[in-house]
């Protein structure tokens, strides 16, 4: 990600800025708005930490080894920030994201070196924040909810984040799911307006996006103001991004099965420029176990939804997340989740062995499941994974997809891009093709990723 020359002002001093970040994509999206942030100051993005006057580390806390991961790289980071004291300069170090937010009191007590703590609603405060590490010792800490609403106060000015790029357009979960940390880490639902969320879409397009992802915990649960003034659901605000001149590729992630209403569906079946492929995550494909995580729906419920979707759109590819040994999960309920597994046939998916997280009510259920036996549930999910992956990419052999082209290739002469199903796609062809949509003949499929011949020189977007 670069920031752009004329964000910065000329009279200003050059700082670098380095930005670690761990976590979903909206943790992404959230990095490139923080330096979006602190540009106006004269930060400038460097990939090298050592050379940083200021080091983001954009946490995630979803499991216990995310959350670890923080500590290790800070005792890191602090060697350095010593090293540049002892050269007489100065090093801020600034904890952001999840981890920030459910830990920063024990960020000041484990690491009270670090200068900056801020909480994911907190980014538009940053250069306030930054001023005051500047003028004092101690840590400036900021892990509120506040009233007002940081998207009002984030800059319009972006940098480019490229052909594909993330658009937040909802945040913050009311689900309360009983294994997550989502809902405390980011707080209550909300919903951007549609007249925001299409203009900042309008400026990633101008700026050379093709493919623009919605991006929310809950992101099918969008309800935002509409350009009526109504309030519209997220199949509606998907019809009016559609038509944005130049935007070749819609997605959106991550949805909730119990959000997943008509006009969405519909969207999938009316909407070419919404891609064939969605993450959908199920969990458990046992009712026992949905009950006690508290999705709030059946197998038989996701069944149906799916079942809905592929009549609306009958290519569609299909991701989930799983997790397995969930407390009370017992072999029999595994065995369920492989049953749905086989049942749907998925394109790709995440698995995960159950994290306890503190503060939710999982962790503390009676009945945990053993490590080593999360761990052998976890080896055959994947083994039955892995296989529908090999499959659905052995399937697009001999087909033509539409690629859209983002950059060269590993070898000379080649350029990469994503098929529809979000697939890497390898293919021999000009970089003047970057940047746009042309046809491959699929050729051969290795395990994550496709190769084939442009089927015509000619772009198609
Ligand atoms: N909002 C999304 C999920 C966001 S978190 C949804 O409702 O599906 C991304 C994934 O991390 C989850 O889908 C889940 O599979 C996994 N996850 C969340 N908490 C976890 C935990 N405590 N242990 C293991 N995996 C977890
Ligand atoms: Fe977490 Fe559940 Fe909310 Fe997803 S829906 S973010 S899993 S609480
Ligand atoms: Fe992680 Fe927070 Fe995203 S916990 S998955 S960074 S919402």
């Amino acid at each position: 990600m670069q920031v752009r020359a004329a964000a910065i002002p000329e009279s200003s001093d050059r700082k670098r800025l380095h930005v670690i970040t761990w976590g979903c994509q909206m943790n992404v999206y959230d990095s490139a708005r923080m330096q979006d942030v602190l540009a106006p100051l004269g930060y400038a993005p460097t990939s090298a930490p050592r050379d940083a006057d200021m080091v983001i580390l954009n946490t995630c806390h979803i499991r216990e080894k995310a959350a670890e991961k923080v500590f290790s790289e800070l005792g890191r980071l602090h060697r350095l920030q010593q090293a540049r004291e002892q050269a007489g300069g100065r090093m801020i170090l600034a904890v952001a994201g999840c981890v920030a937010q459910a830990e920063g009191v024990e960020i000041l007590a484990r690491a009270p070196y670090v200068d900056i703590v801020l909480g994911p609603q907190t980014y538009h405060r940053l250069p306030e924040m930054v001023a005051r590490a500047a003028r004092a010792a101690g840590t400036v800490i900021d892990t509120e909810f506040p009233a007002e609403d940081k998207f009002d106060y984030l800059p319009d000015a972006s940098a480019p984040q490229g052909i594909t790029a993330f658009l937040t357009v909802q945040e913050g979960c009311d689900k309360f799911c009983s294994f997550c940390v989502v809902p405390y880490t980011r707080g209550a639902e909300q919903s951007r307006p549609a007249a925001a969320v299409i203009a900042e879409a309008r400026r990633l397009v101008a700026q050379g996006a093709r493919e623009i992802t919605l991006l929310g915990q809950n992101v099918n649960a969008w309800h935002g103001e509409g350009l009526d003034g109504g309030a519209w659901s997220l199949g509606r605000l998907i019809r009016a991004l559609a038509e944005l001149p130049g935007l070749g590729r819609l997605r959106y992630t991550t949805s909730h099965p119990r959000d997943m209403d008509a006009e969405l569906v519909s969207a999938h079946r009316d909407v070419p420029s919404l891609m064939p492929f969605l993450h959908l995550p199920v969990q458990s494909g046992s009712d026992r176990v949905l009950a006690a995580m508290n999705r709030g729906h059946r197998v038989d419920d996701y069944l149906r939804t799916v079942d809905r979707l592929r009549t609306a759109r009958p290519d569609l590819g299909l991701s989930s997340d799983f997790i397995v040994g969930h407390p009370g999960e017992t072999e029999a309920d595994f065995a369920a989740t492989l049953a749905l597994v086989r049942r749907v046939v998925f394109a790709q998916a995440f698995s995960f062995k159950y994290s306890p997280r503190p503060g939710t009510p999982a962790a503390a259920a009676p009945s945990q499941v053993s490590e080593p036996e999360k761990e052998r549930r976890l080896a055959e999910l994947q083994e039955l994974l892995r296989a529908q992956q090999a499959r659905f990419n052995a399937g697009c052999v001999g087909l033509d997809l539409p690629v859209l082209f983002t950059g060269a290739g590993r070898h000379p002469g080649q350029i990469a891009g994503r098929s529809p199903y979000l697939q890497p796609v390898h293919a021999t062809g000009p970089t003047t093709l970057i940047g746009t949509e042309a046809m491959v003949r699929i050729a051969a499929a290795l395990p994550n990723s496709l190769s084939g011949t442009l089927s015509t020189e000619r772009a198609c977007a």
